[in-house]
């Protein structure tokens, strides 16, 4: 990770938790997943010492210094605990010294790299710096190894990078998204690491953030319930925990750009912006971090509300809270909010925050800073010592429960056995990704036909093909992607197949190649919306117009370079010049010639400027490690593509914010693809749809509901398709979204074929926050009359009664009595003001 990365940057929680400590007496039982025989010296040596497993006594044996040690985390590039890389500020002379002088509780490689990209260094590196910590620190507590394995265990040369989330939302495929889970706990387990920052829960709301590629969708229920999945697979293998993140409303920053500011209402909150953490919090993750941004003027790692009131008491998450990378610092560097650190300390660990992330240097303090302003704050009452103590319990709980105590280490030949694999979910997602947005008969490809392939995909400094950076995407073996987006021949790859071997292995007909200029903007945050720097040389538009004047079809990749965070905010969605360039040249040469778009983006990349000329256009997203075969499968037929847009594809960027659940009027405001759009090959048609049951009376006892529709499949193909079931129309106490997602069914139908399909439809979709502007009352489906519709099908649905669902309580803070009257937080401020 770049260096430059640190550069940018009341109330107590001593609420008991809920979580029982496994194992609590010392039963060494067979908790670990991999690595039973790779019990270290280190670890043999602490059999003698059982009073480890026992987190009360091991508490009161630790001092004030050490328990805020523990409750540290910190960033490092190196297994060598002799390497003296340390940041001048961070107060150790070694790596070692982490250990032996701190006592930290945790360590981060952070940005899908660790110090080796080779699987067998890593695990054996880790294991050595744990036994390291075991032998050095005076209560030889074992650390907890953090990644970001996000999409894969995408750390490793050789391991399978699964489509990027923007892709998965596409496939409305929540048991392939979990099995892909379950892989990637199986492979970062199996190297060493015991924690993932995974998975992403943020609404998918505004393309021109850097993050866009990581929502699944601007959808609430869909993307709580893919979280959900989520959490169950990476939680599936006991030696990994999860995250939820980034609590909460970190995507809607109000200018685009990464960890601003996000203006909203209480309605918006409770309405869309934290129910979907709310439902992954139902898989009972065992860690959740924090927004980095700061929402409605509060930064969120401050916000008592937020981080107690919100996730522990109201949402009842018990596990421990992250913060987010060195976001304490953040709320000087960042939000000036403050200019002082050691009050963002405090608030941050009143607020709710059980361990601090810190970087790798620059302005932001260290460790050592870290605890001595800790410490310093709980000598002078600023906290209390019973919750730093809470927060310290659940750091060693965590441990007990990932069975660390019993077995710090794994062994290391476990990783060959899962690296790489999970090949068939990851080809299924991939395929099933597929968007085709546009279709004027230039799809599919026979096979037979001598093709043109050209577009972004070679390094003119390094003379390399370098396609595969775009394919993947961020957090792909480095934070920006591969190697920073700065790979070097020969290096590190996930596995996979490139889209050209792809194409070439299905084509009978003879393929040109001919990859124009792309080079990925290393990063820069002077650039910050660069996504890649493309070129198209007199050299290749001679080849282009060469070989499109006699080709039979002609594929183009369009898209945008790997990106993450601030550095990938971009400030237009239109595809770079160069690229449209590349289309009007072969539009000139070969105007009677199909000419068929593939767009791999982490955004809606791309409008009408360039796609008006291209006879159709696959989005591809950043389908990763099986995106070669899904693309060449997708050209030429053997894929039918069935996905589904997750958000709304905008004009410009001039109509953002432009979400298809947003209130009307809607003027002006029609996207160019809208959410739940995605061409096939062939036909379905919809008829007889009905509910039932088809009037509720309370929405609290009956909250599904069950649409039944006929699906024909009329066209020549045989085809999978998602089919959907929207509430688009009902009237209440105040603006209803403009559509809602209630239901979707993937179904696979050959030609002629036809099926009767059951979706069940979640209510709570529909729950608004009703009464005046603040938006406190309870959250209902109102009584009144829904439509529902499949395609132009339409049915209603009454709901006689109005009931709450998710949440029967008026907004926190606000009427804790839920008496209707009771403003007692209000009340409270006014007396703390002398009123
Ligand atoms: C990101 C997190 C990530 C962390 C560790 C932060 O900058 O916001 O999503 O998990 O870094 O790499």
């Amino acid at each position: 990770m770049v260096d430059d990365r640190a550069d940018e940057t009341e109330g107590q929680h001593a609420n008991t938790s809920r979580r029982t400590f496994l194992k609590a007496t010392g039963a060494a039982t067979a908790t670990a997943g991999v690595g039973t025989g790779a019990v270290s010296a280190a670890s043999e040596d602490r059999e003698g010492k059982e009073g480890h497993t026992d987190i009360e006594a091991m508490l009161s044996e630790l001092t004030l210094e050490q328990k805020v040690g523990q409750m540290t985390q910190v960033d490092v590039g190196t297994f060598d605990p002799d390497s003296t890389e340390i940041p001048d500020s961070f107060g150790v002379e070694t790596l070692g010294e982490y250990f032996s002088e701190l006592e930290l509780g945790s360590i981060i490689s952070g940005g899908a790299s660790p110090p080796t990209f080779d699987a067998e260094e890593t695990v054996m590196g880790i294991n050595a710096l744990q036994e390291y910590n075991l032998e050095n620190s005076e209560h030889s507590i074992p650390f907890l190894w953090g990644v970001d394995a996000l999409h894969g265990n995408t750390l490793l040369a050789g391991s399978t990078s699964f489509p990027q989330r923007i892709n998965m939302g596409a496939t409305r495929d929540i048991e392939t998204i979990e099995d892909a889970a379950r892989h990637t706990a199986d492979s970062a387990a199996a190297m060493g690491a015991h924690w993932t920052f995974a998975p992403t829960t943020d609404l998918q709301r505004d393309p021109r953030w850097g993050r866009f590629y990581e929502g699944i969708t601007e959808d609430p229920t869909y993307l709580g319930e893919v979280s959900k999945a989520r959490v169950r697979g990476l939680e599936s293998n006991d030696r990994l925990c999860s995250t939820v993140k980034h609590f909460g409303a970190y995507s809607i920053p109000e200018n685009g750009n990464d960890r601003a500011h996000a203006r909203t209402s209480m309605r918006d909150l409770r309405t869309s912006l934290l129910p979907p953490y709310r439902t992954a919090l139902e898989a009972e993750p065992k860690t959740v971090m924090v927004n980095s941004g700061a929402v409605n003027g509060k930064p969120a790692h401050a916000s008592e509300w937020l981080l107690t009131q919100m996730l522990r008491e109201r949402y009842g998450f018990d596990g421990l809270v992250v913060s987010d990378y060195d976001d304490f610092y953040r709320m000087l560097s960042n939000h000036d909010y403050t200019d002082s650190f050691r009050r963002a300390v405090k608030e941050g660990l009143n607020a709710g925050v059980d361990m601090y992330m810190i970087g790798n240097g620059g302005e932001a303090p260290g460790p050592a800073e870290f605890i001595e302003t800790t410490v310093s704050l709980v000598e002078d009452g600023e906290i209390s010592m019973e919750c730093l103590d809470e927060s310290v319990r659940r750091v060693l709980e965590l441990k007990a429960e990932l069975g660390l105590f019993e077995e710090p280490t794994v062994d290391p030949s476990e990783i060959h056995s899962v690296l790489g694999g999970a090949q068939e979910e990851s080809e299924r997602l991939a395929e099933e990704s597929m968007v085709l947005l546009k279709n004027e008969d230039a799809l599919p490809l026979s096979g037979d036909e001598n093709v043109l392939l050209t577009g972004p995909g070679y390094d003119p400094v390094l003379d390399i093909e370098n396609r595969f950076l775009i394919r993947h995407g961020g957090w792909t073996l480095g934070w920006q992607g591969v190697q920073e987006g700065a790979p070097t021949e020969g290096g590190p790859r996930p596995r996979g197949e490139t889209i050209t071997e792809a194409v070439e292995g299905s084509l009978d007909g003879e393929l040109t190649h001919v990859p124009t200029d792309f080079r990925a903007q290393p990063y820069n945050p002077e650039t910050s919306d660069a996504n890649g720097d493309f070129g198209f040389t007199d050299e290749q538009e001679e080849e282009v117009r060469e070989a499109a004047g006699s080709a039979d079809a002609v594929v183009v990749i369009l898209g945008e370079g790997p990106h993450n965070e601030g550095f990938g905010d971009r400030d237009e969605l239109a595809l770079d010049p160069a690229q449209r360039e590349l289309v009007a040249a072969i539009e000139e040469e070969a105007p009677d010639t199909p000419v068929v778009g593939v767009v791999l983006a982490g955004s809606p990349r791309g409008g009408a400027e360039t796609f008006d000329s291209l006879d159709a256009v696959v989005f591809a997203g950043q389908p990763g490690s099986d995106g070669g075969r899904a693309v060449a499968g997708t050209l030429l037929g053997e894929n039918n593509p069935s996905g589904k847009l997750a958000f709304n594809w905008p004009e410009s960027v001039g109509k953002v914010p432009n979400n298809y659940d947003a209130y009307p009027p809607l003027d002006d405001q029609e996207p160019l693809y809208a959410f739940g759009h995605g061409l096939s090959y062939t036909d379905f048609e919809y008829s007889d749809l009905s509910v039932a049951p088809g009037s509720v009376s309370d929405p609290a006892s009956t909250p599904t509901v069950t649409a039944s529709v006929d699906v024909e499949n009329t066209g020549d193909e045989a085809g999978e398709h998602i089919v959907e079931v929207y509430n688009t129309q009902s009237f209440g106490s105040v603006l209803q979204p403009n559509r809602r997602l209630l239901g979707y069914e993937r179904v696979e139908l050959g030609s002629g074929e036809s099926a009767t399909v059951e979706l069940d439809l979640d209510l709570s979709a529909l729950e608004v926050v009703p009464g005046d502007v603040p938006g406190i009352l309870p959250k209902v489906v109102e009584a009144g009359e829904y439509e529902l519709s499949v395609g132009e099908e339409t049915t209603a649905l009454t709901v006689e009664d109005a009931g709450s669902i998710t949440d029967d309580r008026p907004a926190i803070g606000f009427d804790p009595d839920a008496d209707g009257d009771d403003y007692s937080a209000v009340v409270e401020f006014l007396r703390g003001l002398g009123r």
